[in-house]
């Protein structure tokens, strides 16, 4: 398998992605609140660019419906829920239609559909995605990022899928120097991940703004075993 990494969706350009197994991440918070609710009964998670057409969608589409999502890590008006996954509960997401606009995480999704498979990643579901990916042979993972920019959270969860492709592949994964790069710092920093990831910018807002428990819960690597890929447009579990 080739792999390779991108440091941010500012970076992506159809010819990156366009036949590519792609695999957007965003730890803090996207991808954690869209495997969150998958995981807790939500049908899909739509990913959307702007408040104005997930309201849209909500207007054209029926009851059953969520809005989920962020600007400044703060909920926007008239949405059910801010982005957090502890907001996904079972009994609030089950059956429920999740539609999601964030300032990085649903770019990035929308900046990789030229992909021929599109999967969505976290530190939550790392294991089980690194585990469908073993059996492609060309991928490449996506970190949101922070406005446009590298983050130490996405990056480390990139080098997280690296190392476990690593062990499970040997010799038959090669690597780009971007992916190298990830996976040296996954390992030189595995040991106490927050002690490095707490340094980042974002990081830093989400603990200003008391979301240490989100945080927290971000970070929980392998809790749970799920899938999650772009069927017609639309995030949903693998079943
Ligand atoms: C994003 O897409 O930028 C984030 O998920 C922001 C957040 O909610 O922390």
């Amino acid at each position: 398998m080739n792999l390779d990494v991108i440091f941010s969706w500012s970076e992506v350009t159809p010819e990156r992605v366009k036949g590519r197994i792609a695999v957007v991440i965003d730890v803090l918070r996207a991808t954690s609140v869209m495997v969150t609710a998958l995981n807790n009964g939500a049908l899909k998670v739509i990913p959307v660019l702007t408040p104005d057409e997930a309201f849209e969608y909500k207007k054209n589409n029926g009851k059953d419906i969520l809005l989920v999502g962020e600007r400044h890590a703060d909920i926007i008006e008239g949405f059910d829920f801010s982005n957090s996954p502890l907001d996904m509960s079972p009994i609030s997401v089950t059956n429920q239609t999740v539609v999601m606009t964030t300032t990085n995480g649903t770019k990035a999704i929308r900046a990789a559909e030229e992909a021929k498979e599109l999967y969505i990643a976290s530190f939550l579901n790392a294991r089980s995605t690194a585990q469908i990916l073993a059996q492609q042979d060309d991928v490449v993972l996506i970190a949101s990022g922070s406005n446009g920019s590298f983050t130490m959270e996405d990056t480390l969860c990139m080098g997280y899928i690296t190392n476990l492709l690593k062990s499970e592949l040997g010799n038959a994964l090669g690597l780009t120097d971007a992916a190298l790069a990830a996976r040296q710092l996954f390992i030189n920093a595995q040991q106490n991940l927050l002690a490095l990831a707490s340094q980042g910018k974002h990081y830093r807002l989400l603990k200003s703004k008391g979301l240490d428990d989100d945080i927290r819960y971000c970070f929980s690597l392998d809790s749970i075993n799920l899938v999650c890929y772009r069927k017609n447009g639309e995030i949903v579990a693998l079943k």
